[in-house]
């Protein structure tokens, strides 16, 4: 019989057995996923009535922010000038609070870091993208549907 390993499980099993200790498949530090999902899919359609999240005016092009709608938190990048695009600021390594920073969106934690326009993981632990939410600009406001 044959089990495959991935290389962190196959370094902690050889530290198990050489030192003699109880094996425990922690997470490698990596805090990966069985089954990873780094395809972010479409932008969602706007559905209800949405939530005034911010001013336009706070928001240039190519920028981001970090909102609260509903208790949660979200992150906006304003691709252009009539697109701004949401996601969950929650970290899908391991829920850690995401952050605009200058190229992409990065978590302060462990270091994952997350693509503006579509949320995947670019580099890190995390193996998963951002959830994507709707968002619109509406009149001088940004609106987003939660
Ligand atoms: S919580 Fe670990 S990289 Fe975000």
């Amino acid at each position: 019989m044959s089990i495959s390993l991935s290389p962190c499980r196959r370094a902690v099993l050889g530290s198990a057995v050489a030192a003699g200790a109880t094996l425990a498949l922690a997470a490698c530090g990596d805090g990966s996923s069985a089954a990873p999902n780094n395809n972010p899919g479409p932008v969602p359609e706007p559905s209800g009535a949405g939530v005034k999240v911010a001013a336009v005016a706070d928001l240039a092009i190519g920028g981001t922010l970090s909102v609260t709608a509903e208790a949660k938190n979200y992150l906006l990048y304003r691709e252009d000038e009539k697109t701004v695009l949401a996601y969950t600021a929650v970290c899908t390594h391991a829920g850690c609070q995401v952050q605009g920073e200058e190229k992409d969106f990065a978590c302060p934690c462990h270091g994952s870091r997350f693509d503006f326009t579509d949320g995947h993981a670019t580099g890190g632990p995390a193996r998963d993208a951002l959830a994507r939410f709707a968002a619109a600009i509406v009149g001088k406001d940004v609106v987003l549907y939660v």
